[in-house]
């Protein structure tokens, strides 16, 4: 991973509502080339917000955003994976990643065979002829993350990609995921309410506080590699890191972030 950062904001301040809403306030970070990093906080905080302005799909009201080294604009160098796959209910498992494929103007017989690589890759091989709503939500967010990553994003942002999902579904993806990212080395800017999947996953944590949406702190996450070589939250550093972000989040609670409004956004028994 080199220093250079491949995404960079410098006092970003995004209002909707003709000033009514600050969803952001002065907020700047780097993302490096190659980096995984986290957004983390509690509902309203920005997080979608963030995701929006770094591949150019809104404008901001004051500050600095450079995406790839420019001003941001929708493409296929920034994908996005939401929470649901959003997948076309029309077409095959296949289908669905060759559309993307055809979209850039890949021939026929190429995308096809692109398409079996990528779903190879996410597992689902077996299951290329399917229909989209045939599958469980699980093999659906795959096919979300192989369709994002047949046009060989540079940067992937995802928005709570597996929050949908089920515990066990969701354990499996993200060491799926975090092994794609290892081997690809792509730049991953991902979004979750979920502290401890910030944790298993990020090189960085951004945590964000809400009204207006503002950067709380950045932490650097350092734990041993390979990651999953055992469950990583049996490190010690990570139940450090773990009551770090916590203490975090219940200062904001102390400074007036309503508890539901944390209790919406983080597991009920951590609260
Ligand atoms: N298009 C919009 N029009 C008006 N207000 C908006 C719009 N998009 C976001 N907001 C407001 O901006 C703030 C931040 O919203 P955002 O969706 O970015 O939060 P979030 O951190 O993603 O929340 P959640 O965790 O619930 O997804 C909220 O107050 C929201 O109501
Ligand atoms: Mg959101």
């Amino acid at each position: 991973m080199t220093e250079k950062p491949i995404i960079s904001l410098r006092n970003v301040t995004k209002t909707f509502k003709n000033g009514a809403i600050t969803a952001l306030q002065n907020v700047s970070f780097d993302v490096r080339e190659g980096e995984f990093l986290s957004l983390v906080g509690p509902s309203g905080c920005g997080k979608t917000t963030l995701l929006r302005v770094i591949n150019g799909l809104i404008d901001i009201d004051a500050g600095d955003v450079l995406s790839l080294g420019r001003t941001p604009e929708p493409g296929p160098d920034l994908a996005m994976v939401f929470q649901s796959a959003r997948l076309l209910p029309w077409l095959t498992v296949s289908g669905n990643i060759e559309f993307v494929l055809e979209l850039r103007g890949m021939g026929r017989s190429e995308r096809k065979e692109r398409a079996i690589a990528l779903l190879g890759a996410v597992g689902l091989r077996d299951f290329a002829d399917a229909y989209a709503h045939e599958l469980s939500g699980g093999m659906q967010q795959r096919i979300g993350l192989a369709r994002a990553l047949a046009v060989e994003p540079k940067v992937l942002l995802m928005d709570e990609p597996f929050a949908a999902l089920d515990a066990m579904t969701r354990e499996v993806l993200r060491r799926e995921l975090y092994e794609m990212w290892s081997r690809r080395k792509m730049t991953i800017v991902f979004v979750t309410h979920d502290i401890d999947e910030a944790i298993l996953l990020s090189q960085t944590i951004v945590l964000l506080k809400p009204r207006p949406g503002r950067v709380d702190g950045i932490v650097s996450i350092d734990l041993p590699e390979p990651r999953f070589a055992v469950d990583p939250r049996t490190y010690p550093q990570f139940a450090q890191y773990r009551s770090h972000i916590w203490q975090r989040i219940q200062d904001m609670a102390r400074e007036g972030t309503k508890l539901e409004e944390l209790a919406g956004a983080f597991p009920k028994d951590d609260l």
